[in-house]
């Protein structure tokens, strides 16, 4: 890894994710972009430039001028804003990554890694352990966008030998920045609400379960993906997870810490959303390839969790 693009840097993922790949490669080497004002962390990390990934005349000019050779394409609208406006998230989701892999195409880019979701499985899929390879049908415009995100990967492989890799992350649990527009979010709101004092009204039931994973393990996924020998890939597609937990484990496991934390379940329209997708998924097959596996369980990820938004405020 030498030059690397980071769209979405200002995202719950890419914010964190920018760190990690300065430490890396070197601030000078990280170039970073959104279209939002960048915090201090992705500030601090990368040269940060404002880049909306449908823009495909300014991420040429931006690869070429950095001498970018590697693509971390994070910009994405996740599936609670996408069902609020799913045209957007058609726009930016697959018009953007379109824009991504033409210009990665055409300027020789060596790799590029971007992410998938356990939201391209529909309702029909596999609850349990839902496998690697199994029917695609999503019913939300976010799943639909991924799942024919992951399609194109393949076809831009295929058809012209481009390095392009994906995983498809669980709910990420984090908090440096808050997530944004997401069904998973509500197991990021309860810690925010519970380290506040103040009670939380979630927007799914209590025993909705979902596969989860902490944001240290996410990133460590990403980047082991990435460094992994293209050779040892039998995919290109992974399922990646380490936790299966209802709303109401977390409550359990943040009152643990915060006895008087309280929450009541009032489901929305995320409640369907939440309840199309996996409660557990199979990620055997990136254990094999490339040795994945995560380090953080409930009570170590509720612990940090609680002390790093204390520490914040
Ligand atoms: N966390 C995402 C969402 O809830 C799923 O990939 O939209």
């Amino acid at each position: 890894m030498n030059r690397i693009l980071v769209t979405g840097a200002c995202g719950q993922i890419g914010s964190e994710l920018v760190g990690h790949l300065s430490a890396m490669a070197g601030k000078r080497n990280v170039i970073s972009t959104d279209i939002q004002t960048a915090p201090e962390i992705v500030k601090s990390n990368s040269q940060f430039h404002y880049l909306n990934v449908m823009d495909v005349h300014k991420l040429s000019a931006l690869v070429v001028e950095h001498e970018v050779d590697t693509i971390f394409h994070m910009a994405a609208i996740l599936s609670a804003n996408g069902e609020k406006n799913p045209k957007l998230a058609y726009d930016v989701n697959l018009q953007g990554l379109v824009n991504i892999l033409e210009v990665a195409r055409l300027q020789k880019i060596k790799k590029v890694v971007t992410p998938s979701s356990i939201a391209v499985f529909g309702p029909d899929a596999p609850k349990e352990n839902t496998p690697n390879s199994t029917a695609l049908n999503p019913t939300t415009m976010y799943g639909v966008t991924k799942a024919a995100g992951e399609k194109l990967l393949q076809y831009y492989r295929h058809k012209f030998g481009l390095d392009c890799r994906s995983l498809r992350y669980p709910g990420i649990i984090s908090s440096e920045t808050a997530p944004g527009g997401g069904t998973t979010d509500f197991a990021v709101d309860m810690y925010i609400h519970a380290v506040d004092g103040r009670p939380y009204t979630c927007f799914v039931s209590e025993n909705t379960r979902l596969p989860f994973m902490y944001m240290d393990d996410a990133i460590k996924a990403i980047l082991d993906l990435a460094a992994a020998p293209l050779d040892n890939l039998e995919s290109q597609v992974y399922n990646v997870t380490a936790l299966s937990l209802t709303a109401g484990d977390f409550v359990r496991s943040i009152q643990q810490s915060l006895p008087e934390f309280r929450c009541d379940y009032q489901p929305d329209f995320r409640q369907q959303i939440a309840d199309s997708w996996p409660h557990n998924i199979d990620d055997s097959e990136a254990r094999r390839d490339w040795d994945w596996q995560p380090a953080y369980d409930l009570d170590r990820m509720s612990e940090t969790m609680i002390q790093n938004l204390r520490k914040a405020r």
